[in-house]
């Protein structure tokens, strides 16, 4: 019994090492291939910074939003905002600063919960939060140069956040 399974050891080393076994040009080719996939799709995946200009976008509307209580537009860009973590976690194997994302997540709960029940005073003191968490990241990835405020006009011009009743 023994025997048998070290000659069949023996005979995949064998076939393992021969160069001109089709199997293992087609298995080197495959690796190839999907190394060179894997390499575009890093160069695809959007940078930290862009990320970061879609949040600092949607955290503006965000305000504007809860503010003059369109709850529901306010409920979708605080989705964005998740959704935007989502995909700096995905940058978490070549930007270190990843490491400090999970900081922002309670603070991203407790918006949640006031715009989930329409409390506007509640949205104030946990956007606060929500902003000095912002720059608490920073500040712990020595880009403390980088100071996100409470909007102080509207990011954009095209947009209506107050519906009429
Ligand atoms: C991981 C911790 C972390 C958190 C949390 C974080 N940031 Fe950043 N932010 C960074 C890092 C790191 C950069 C630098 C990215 C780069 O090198 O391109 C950055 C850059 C930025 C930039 C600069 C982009 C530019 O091109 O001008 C803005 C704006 C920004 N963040 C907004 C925000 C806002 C708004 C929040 C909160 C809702 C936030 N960030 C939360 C780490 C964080």
């Amino acid at each position: 019994m023994r025997s048998i399974v070290i000659s069949a050891l023996l005979l995949s080393v064998v076939i393992g090492c021969s160069d001109s076994d089709p199997n293992a040009t087609k298995l080197a080719k495959l690796q190839a291939e999907i190394d060179s996939l894997n390499k575009k799709i890093v160069q695809l995946q959007p940078g930290l910074g862009e990320v970061m200009s879609a949040i600092q976008m949607h955290h503006a509307k965000l305000w504007f939003s809860a503010t003059n209580e369109n709850w529901k537009l306010a409920a979708f860009e605080i989705g964005e905002i998740k959704e935007q973590l989502e995909a700096a976690e995905h940058l978490a194997s070549t930007r270190p600063e990843i490491a400090s994302l999970p900081m922002i997540y309670p603070p991203v709960d407790s918006i949640t919960h006031t715009i989930d029940a329409h409390d506007l005073a509640g949205f104030r003191g946990a956007f606060e939060y929500l902003t000095y968490t912002c720059n608490k990241c920073h500040e712990t990835n020595k880009f403390e140069f980088n100071v996100i405020a409470i909007p102080t006009a509207l990011p954009v011009v095209n947009q209506i956040f107050k519906l009429s009743k």
